[in-house]
């Protein structure tokens, strides 16, 4: 096993532990009815400022698969967007903790194990992207492929948390 994948796998299990801490301790975190809308608004700018860059990276490799940009234009975008991405989805999670109802709902359960896909995903992501850098402007066939499906899974992951998220709060 490389350094290099050695570390990716400490960090995805470092991202189960701490999704684990969020099961259990969000049920335990109640706020007052005023505070509440208070982190929903923090609920939903984390969610502009996360999921509004991880679409702006899709945007771009869209645009290289339309043989609009160069492959290196998608890397380098993707590269800027880690940071907010990552803090997005730490805001939500913060924000989502305070939120949680005190009785676990089925659909709540679903909506953290899709956030834990798309955390896992953006590790995985992460270690893609640099392996596509590292590969000048032919990549191979099969680096493509994967960086697709986990482009893909991060848009299915994002999608069943904002579904979700938006059916929760009207019920
Ligand atoms: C990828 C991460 C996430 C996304 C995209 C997301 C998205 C959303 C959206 C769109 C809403 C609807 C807000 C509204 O219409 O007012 C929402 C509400 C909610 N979210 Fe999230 N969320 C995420 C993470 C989390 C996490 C990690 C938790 C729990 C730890 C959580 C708990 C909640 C709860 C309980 C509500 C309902 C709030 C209410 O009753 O008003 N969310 N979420």
């Amino acid at each position: 096993m490389t350094p290099s994948v050695r570390f990716t796998l400490l960090i995805g299990v470092g991202v189960v532990l701490l999704w684990s801490v969020v099961v259990w301790l969000s049920p335990q975190l109640q706020v007052t009815a005023g505070l509440r809308e208070l982190v929903r608004f923090g609920h939903l700018a984390a969610l502009v400022l996360g999921f509004g860059a991880a679409l702006t990276v899709e945007w771009f490799g869209l645009l290289w698969l339309l043989g609009r940009r160069p492959l290196s234009a998608v890397t380098q975008v993707a590269q800027g967007a880690h940071l907010p991405i990552w803090l997005g989805l730490a805001g939500l999670t913060a924000s989502g903790m305070l939120l949680s109802p005190a009785q676990p709902t089925v659909a709540g359960t679903i909506k953290l194990g899709a956030v834990l896909l798309v955390a896992l995903n953006g590790v995985y992501a992460a270690r893609l992207q640099q392996q596509l850098a590292g590969a000048g402007a032919t990549p191979s066939r099969p680096l493509l492929v994967r960086a697709a499906m986990a482009g893909g899974v991060s848009q299915l992951g994002w999608w069943s948390a904002v579904v979700i998220g938006f059916l929760a709060a009207r019920a």
